[in-house]
């Protein structure tokens, strides 16, 4: 009966296999169980010799039990190892793909063709004071850009430092000025803020100022700088541009930038001479020569150092190459959008 138990254990196919016989064994109604309480009515002689014995099959029992448990576990492991192999090889399922942003793209676009020319990337705070975006600028406390209505102030401050989001990226000139000793050559794309929107507004937009401080700095480099940049851009070398007098209070003398278009089969596009009757002019920034009081604001000589900077508006300069429309979309987050204009998969 002993040798039987312990033989059907270890032959027990299953864990089920091996559990039904533990219940029959050593559960509450089983044989060994029985067997233990048979001691109950023994004599004191008798158990001395029985009592051992059954002990000892109980714990040869369960011994068995827990061994074949194991080795019962160890090949279903083994099976499922077997069985259940990953092909680290295999492509994963295609889910969705970022991508990355047109105004984004436009910003390394002109990183990297400013690169070439030697211009570094600066940058500088979305909130500013007032002294960089406007007084160190030569933009007076009359000045209409000051308004309320362009500017997006803060809360007055107790040390009366007057915060705002900076209205252009001119005021990176200020702080490379201010940091650094010339010759400059920096780009500053970034984020601006104006309390302005419609179809070509939007109250956030992006710029990209540029900044040149050398000696014999003059509008030849600018023209070269400007032309080189918006070929590079546009990827033709057919662009013509117009500088038209302007005027900016931290440039002297100041220069708007038109960009000449054509018509090809129904579009527009950026190329060509106008002049030959079959286009026109576009905007695409503001330009000039760093105005004197300007360099000084920063405590440079401006006897020993003359500067260009322009101002570009990054979002307008993404609707010209990539013939988007309507400004706001840009900041929509629609990816049906983006699909359209090739952004998105
Ligand atoms: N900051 C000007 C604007 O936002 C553009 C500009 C920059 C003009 C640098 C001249 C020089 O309109």
């Amino acid at each position: 009966e002993n040798q039987d138990a312990l033989s059907e254990i270890a032959s027990a196919a299953t864990l089920a296999d091996l559990e039904a016989i533990r219940v029959r064994t050593l559960g509450k109604s089983g044989t060994i169980t029985a067997l233990l309480k048979t001691l109950g009515g023994m004599t004191p002689e008798q158990r001395q010799v029985e009592g051992p014995r059954i002990h000892a099959l109980r714990e040869a029992v369960t011994a068995a039990i827990a061994d074949r448990k194991e080795s019962l576990e160890d090949a279903a492991l083994e099976a499922r190892l077997a069985t259940e192999t990953l092909d680290m090889s295999l492509p994963v399922s295609a889910g969705m793909q970022g991508s990355v942003h047109p105004v984004a793209q436009v910003m390394d676009e002109l990183a990297e063709i400013f690169a070439d020319l030697g211009f570094a990337v600066a940058t500088g705070p979305e909130i500013e004071d007032d002294w960089h975006n406007f007084t160190a600028l030569n933009i007076p406390e009359t000045h209409p850009a000051r308004a309320m209505h362009d500017t997006f102030y803060f809360p007055d401050r107790e040390d009366g430092r007057k915060m705002l989001l900076r209205t252009h990226t001119s005021p990176v000139q200020i702080r490379t000025m201010m940091t650094d000793k010339p010759p400059i050559r920096i780009i500053a794309p970034g984020r601006t803020y104006r309390s302005d929107s419609d179809a070509t507004h939007t109250p956030m937009f992006h710029q990209v100022e540029g900044l040149v401080i050398d000696r014999g700095i003059h509008m030849g480099h600018l023209k070269w700088t400007l032309e080189t940049f918006v070929k590079a851009f546009f990827e033709r070398d057919d662009i013509v541009l117009r500088l038209r007098p302007s005027f900016f209070p931290f440039t002297e003398p100041s220069a708007e930038v038109d960009v000449g278009f054509t018509w090809e089969k129904g579009r527009r596009v950026i190329g060509g001479d106008p002049a030959a009757g079959n286009g026109g002019w576009m905007e695409i920034l503001g330009s000039g020569m760093v105005h004197p009081r300007v360099i000084a604001n920063c405590g440079l000589d401006p006897d020993e150092w003359q500067g260009f900077a322009f101002g570009c508006g990054i979002d307008r300069l993404a609707m010209l190459k990539y013939g988007m429309d309507d400004l706001r979309a840009f900041f929509d987050g629609d990816l049906r959008w983006l699909r359209h204009y090739g952004f998105a998969a």
